[in-house]
């Protein structure tokens, strides 16, 4: 006869599988999203597993890691994959549906609805302490101004040692010389992931020695 302990991991499961999305609810919500705000989302499907595994390779598991642009959830799921603890996960997405969409999908996660050039440590402080962080942000479609405040209240809440790594479809870091030199911050592109529509790379910003 099975122990009460097996039906909690069965029920735990189910209700898992019930708060994850389709292939098909996700493509949904990813094109309403993008017609009703095409510059916001900057692309034409979510993230290929490729680039998802590619920019989080670095992840530890134990850490804490702050997701911005999460869209509909690609690379918080590899991140869960790899280990992670939902409770250590801070996902910041400005559009309602898809926030609440990650609110249903990660509730142990800290899900804020903020434009992230907004966040700051003191209006934010889920931000302290983080260890890591990955951008999904469509950054060429964000002025350098935006880019400035973004980098400053995430790397002011980063542990030392700490870097955010980002996508790009372009050709070259979409974050200008002036705005890393201003923020202390350098650029390395660390992958190119050709099997992604489109293909992409992977950069990770760090402080400067
Ligand atoms: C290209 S989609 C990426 C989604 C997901 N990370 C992926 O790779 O499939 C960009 C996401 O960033 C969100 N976004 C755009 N500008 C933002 C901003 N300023 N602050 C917070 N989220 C933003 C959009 O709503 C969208 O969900």
């Amino acid at each position: 006869m099975h122990s009460s302990p097996s039906y909690k991991t069965i029920a735990q499961v189910k209700s898992a599988s019930s708060r994850s999305m389709s292939w098909l609810q996700e493509r949904k919500q990813f094109v309403k999203a993008l017609l009703s705000n095409p510059a916001a989302i900057g692309a034409v499907a979510p993230s290929g597993a490729a680039l998802a595994a590619a920019i989080t390779e670095s992840i530890e598991p134990r850490g804490k890691v702050l997701e911005l642009g999460c869209g509909t959830g690609v690379f918080t799921r590899e991140m869960l994959r790899k280990g992670v603890a939902p409770s250590s996960l801070v996902l910041v997405e400005q559009d309602s549906e898809m926030s609440s969409s990650l609110r249903t999908q990660f509730p142990e996660a800290a899900v804020l609805q903020v434009s992230a050039q907004d966040l700051s440590r003191e209006s934010h402080p889920e931000l302290h302490g983080i260890d890591a962080a990955i951008c999904g942000l469509p950054l060429r479609n964000m002025s350098g101004a935006h880019h400035h405040k973004l980098l400053t209240a995430v790397f002011e809440a980063m542990r030392p040692g700490g870097s955010m790594h980002f996508f790009t479809y372009g050709v070259r870091c979409p974050i200008s010389p002036s705005v890393l030199e201003d923020c202390g911050l350098f650029a390395r592109r660390v992958r190119f992931v050709p099997l992604n529509l489109p293909p992409a790379s992977v950069y990770s910003l760090s402080r400067q020695p």
